[in-house]
């Protein structure tokens, strides 16, 4: 186990706290990224004291592996429109960076007003693309972790705290 129930609770009250300050007086446009950011997205909005938006998007660039494939496709697309709108992306993990710089840049063409990103997780050693989080909840060590919402080949989101994947259970699947 890397980061416990409580631990995470915490994160997400500090987080909320900040963001709430941050966003006073704005109804910021809170993206959730599928399928990864449902938990801790869920946890984060009920602590942030102000009127807000959510929508949600879905992108693939991982597939069922633990290394990316390096494609980045919308699977899922927002309902509301991004333009002029103060934008939170919320995210599970920062890795490559490959997701949130197309994420970004897809925002900003579409004339989004601001936009900040909130991860629960950063992985800063295996960034490729210069993407740094406004919001982090925690660093992890260059692993492949799962649970809060993370999976391996769809399993484990459910876990209530985050840990490192053994790597048993993925070598016998290579
Ligand atoms: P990039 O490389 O684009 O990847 O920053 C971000 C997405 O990759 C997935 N990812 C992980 N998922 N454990 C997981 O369960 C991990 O250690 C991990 N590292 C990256 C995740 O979906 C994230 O949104
Ligand atoms: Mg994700």
């Amino acid at each position: 186990m890397l980061y416990s129930q409580t631990q995470i609770a915490e994160t997400c009250q500090q987080l909320g706290a900040q963001l709430s300050k941050d966003y006073h007086g704005k109804k910021p446009l809170v993206i959730c990224v599928l399928k990864g950011a449902i938990l801790f997205m869920s946890d984060l909005v009920r602590q942030m004291d102000t009127d807000m938006e959510m929508d949600f998007m879905d992108v693939s660039s991982y597939g069922n592996a633990t290394e990316s494939s390096g494609a980045v496709k919308i699977l899922k697309d927002l309902d509301i429109s991004a333009t002029d709108r103060d934008v939170l992306i919320v995210e599970d993990i920062i890795d490559t960076g490959r997701t949130l710089a197309c994420l970004v840049d897809l925002l900003n063409h579409r004339h989004a007003k601001t936009v900040k990103i909130c991860t629960l997780l950063d992985k800063p050693e295996r960034r490729e693309k210069k993407i740094s989080p406004d919001y982090v909840g925690f660093k992890v060590p260059n692993e492949f972790v799962v649970g809060y919402g993370l999976d391996y080949q769809g399993l484990y989101r459910n876990l209530p705290y985050v840990g490192i994947l053994k790597p048993e259970i993925y070598m016998q699947n290579q």
